[in-house]
């Protein structure tokens, strides 16, 4: 009884400290907790657009939500986030399109090499119909939520051998490129040697040699120090990609409708921030790398590039059939 009634007491002291110091209201709160995932560091662009995502999903849901980043790979890899998310085991993670597409093909639209003209008709796309079809097939067809695609980027090429001038000096070239079927004819088609490789084996195969190179957002570059290990930097422009950020839908079940509103709409304007801040930084961390980073740029004619691109694209609309066909008329359409 002593115990009990000691217990008790020390239990009423701890509460009224607690909430003397506003902890029980918030702890009361926060009844939902998102852990959200993604591959690179926590300084990098996908952190960026973690960081505000954590604070508007906070903010809108009156605290009722709380967002745990979880970077570097700590609950998944990227290559093994797609199914956690169908199995419910990840709560969201931030997969690039190019790791979404060996699940659902239907993504690869935003894969082909050369679709997109500019970063601006990008995110025309991503913003209208074409990425609310994408959005709402994606969950038909896999379960997954796409909350939003993030800011646009370019994945830049590199490698450690020698500068690309010309098509002709891709040859021979042991690239690494995502298990991705796009990119991987896409280098074919550039006359290199592509080397299928997940993404959590990348720099080790880069800092040791295994492969001579391979692209990445701008911005991975620079965070993954890339540059120490690859000197010659090659603007093509050939792949465009997104900051998707999925969630799964055994965790959207477990939120309120207010709760659903409240990540939608954090998404959303994250999405946003992310635009903005990724539409001026593509060209500054260019600069940043053939500088400071001291890698030699060169921004070869792209004439060879986009024809050898083209057949590419006819061949996986060929393959992937008319609605998918139908999709990239729609991009191209968007271009005018
Ligand atoms: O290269 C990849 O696999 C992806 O682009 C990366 C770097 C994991 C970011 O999503």
């Amino acid at each position: 009884m002593r115990n009990t009634i000691s217990r008790l007491l020390t239990g009423a002291v701890l509460a009224a400290g607690l909430a003397g110091a506003g902890l029980i209201e918030r702890a009361a709160a926060a009844d939902v907790t998102m852990n959200l995932g993604w591959a690179t560091p926590l300084e990098s662009t996908y952190g960026d657009l973690a960081k505000k995502f954590e604070e508007l999903a906070e903010q809108y849901s009156g605290g009722s939500i709380d967002v745990k980043l979880r970077c570097c790979a700590q609950i998944a890899t990227e290559d093994d986030a797609f199914k956690a998310l169908q199995l419910g085991t990840v709560d969201a993670y931030f997969i690039s399109q190019n790791n979404v597409s060996p699940h659902w093909p239907m993504m690869d639209v935003f894969v082909l090499p050369y679709m997109f003209q500019n970063a601006d008709h990008l995110v025309k796309v991503a913003n209208g119909p074409v990425g609310d079809k994408i959005r709402d097939k994606l969950k038909a067809d896999t379960g997954v939520h796409l909350l939003t695609f993030g800011g646009p980027s370019y994945r830049d090429f590199f490698n450690s051998k020698r500068p690309i001038n010309s098509m002709e000096d891709m040859a021979g070239l042991k690239i690494r490129v995502p298990k991705n079927k796009v990119m991987l004819a896409t280098f074919e088609a550039f006359g290199a040697e592509p080397v299928p490789l997940a993404w959590s084996e990348t720099p080790t195969a880069l800092q040791t040699g295994t492969i001579d190179g391979g692209d990445n957002g701008t911005s991975v570059i620079r965070e993954m120090k890339f540059f120490e290990f690859a000197k010659h930097l090659v603007i093509l422009d050939h792949f465009a990609g997104f900051a998707p950020v999925l969630a799964s839908d055994r965790f959207m079940s477990r939120l309120s409708d207010e709760q659903r509103e409240a990540v939608l709409k954090a998404a959303t304007e994250a999405g946003a921030y992310h635009t903005e801040l990724k539409l001026k930084e593509i060209e500054e961390i260019r600069t940043w790398l053939s500088t400071e980073g001291g890698m030699a740029m060169t921004r070869p004619d792209r004439a060879p590039f986009i024809a050898a691109a083209q057949k590419v694209q006819q061949s996986f609309a060929a393959e992937l059939g008319q609605e998918f066909t139908d999709l990239v008329n729609a991009i191209q359409a968007a271009a005018e």
